[in-house]
């Protein structure tokens, strides 16, 4: 088991007691051993951090690496439209290389800009691609097909058969559920009430028990949205998910914007996890997400860069500005203060996934996914006594971004992200 020691640097621990300690952080294998000072040099390799800052991987809970080669081609259109007129032409048009390096180039991207773990969503067709580019690229990723088996306006070349669709998701379950040594896990993705029966919804209900895995779906972004599924269904999106059965401790829901109370209290009272993407809220016009109340009712809530067009860079350090910037100026400047953004886009991350044990925050026993960032350009004043959320969230960009470690290993240094499986 090969061990690392990173020496010396300023530990943003995201722990329970939000401690920021100055010293070093030894790994073995692929799990953070020690924190602590002066521990023994006698690794095998030494990173010499110089002060610099050490903190979590980001965890980013709503992804489409299909999507990021869409970006620059899907824009000024509210969701119905953009679905109809770009994205689901623009997936039917996918094949296995697109697929292979659509995620490939995203989770570059993502990597580069300090998130270890995604939960990302696939399109309909070759989902296997996606996995191997995640496979070969390092990252710790959640995924799965998307699932579609009703709608109007879906393309042909989307349209699947109730029963395919649920077989075609167990056997990718089956194949990459738990590879590369626990890295990769299977996510059920039916895309959103609108697009799925009530057959489909009630079988993935039904294997997501028996396999326990999570089932990530988009529930309530937009206005027109939630007006096609009352229509169809009589109800609004949380509670047809809650009478099909399937709002549980396992349910991810992406966007959450527009929720009424009856929706909310399933949410708590279910244990229903919430994805925020905030830069998407705002691009494709959807609207404001009230993020501070979901959390003062005990809601878990991630954040999560949405595909590439509705972003355009799959930042984290973006997201989180966001995140602040939205609800200062709804809600004024203190509700979402820079450490519970942070917290949120770590730690949060991992609890909607229900990883809480394993990753999000630097303490001995978790998983080996960091991030070094160089602050350097900030150090104004060597005495200068730094609010150190406030650098990271507010000051911070993805250049900053030094070396990236997931599960272990050192994926990106100096800026240069590495592929570390690719077999040919
Ligand atoms: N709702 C259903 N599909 C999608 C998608 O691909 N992106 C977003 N933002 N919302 C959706
Ligand atoms: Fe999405």
């Amino acid at each position: 088991m090969g061990t690392l020691l990173i020496r010396d640097a300023v530990v943003v621990t995201m722990n329970g007691r939000d401690e920021i300690i100055r010293g070093d952080v030894l790994i073995e294998g692929n799990r953070i051993a020690k924190v602590g000072s002066d521990l023994e040099d006698s690794a095998d390799r030494v990173i010499e951090a110089g002060g610099r800052v050490l903190l979590p991987g980001f965890v980013q809970t709503h992804i489409h690496l299909c999507q990021t080669l869409f970006r620059g081609r899907a824009d000024d259109l509210e969701l119905i439209d953009w679905l109809r007129e770009r994205v689901w032409p623009l997936e039917a048009a996918h094949n296995e290389e697109s697929v292979y390096y659509s995620a490939l180039l995203g989770i570059g991207e993502l990597i580069r800009s300090g998130t270890t773990t995604i939960l990302d969503m696939e399109t309909v067709h070759h989902t296997e691609s996606a996995f191997q580019a995640i496979a070969e690229s390092g990252i710790r990723a959640l995924s799965g097909k998307v699932m579609m088996d009703h709608g109007s306006e879906v393309p042909a070349a989307l349209q699947e058969n109730t029963q395919q669709s649920l077989e075609e998701s167990v056997r990718l379950l089956e194949k990459w559920h738990g590879a590369e040594g626990g890295r990769i896990s299977y996510a059920f993705c039916p895309r959103f009430v609108v697009s799925c029966t009530e057959e489909l919804l009630t079988g993935v209900r039904d294997l997501s028990r028996q396999y326990g895995v999570k089932v990530h779906t988009h529930a309530s972004e937009n206005k027109g949205e939630i007006a096609i599924v009352e229509a169809e269904r009589g109800m609004r999106n949380v509670v047809y998910l809650d009478h099909i059965g399937l709002a549980s401790p396992d349910l991810i829901l992406a966007h959450s914007i527009w929720l009424d109370d009856e929706e909310k209290r399933i949410i708590r009272e279910r244990g229903v996890k919430v994805t925020h993407c905030p830069g998407s809220n705002l691009k494709l016009a959807s609207g404001i997400a009230e993020i501070p109340e979901l959390m003062s009712l005990g809601v878990p809530v991630g954040i999560g860069a949405d595909g590439a067009p509705c972003n355009n860079n799959l930042d984290m350090f973006q997201e989180m500005r966001l995140t602040a910037y939205i609800q200062k100026v709804k809600h004024g400047p203190t509700v979402m203060n820079a450490r519970t953004v942070l917290r949120m886009a770590t730690m949060g991350g991992a609890q909607v996934l229900g990883m809480e044990d394993k990753i999000g925050s630097v303490e001995a026993g978790k998983l080996a996914d960091l991030q070094l960032l160089d602050l350097e350009n900030f150090h104004v004043y060597p005495s200068y006594d730094a609010d150190w959320y406030s650098r990271i969230v507010y000051a911070a960009t993805r250049g900053d971004v030094d070396t990236v470690i997931i599960d272990g290993r050192v994926v990106m240094e100096g800026g240069i992200v590495r592929t570390v499986n690719r077999s040919s």
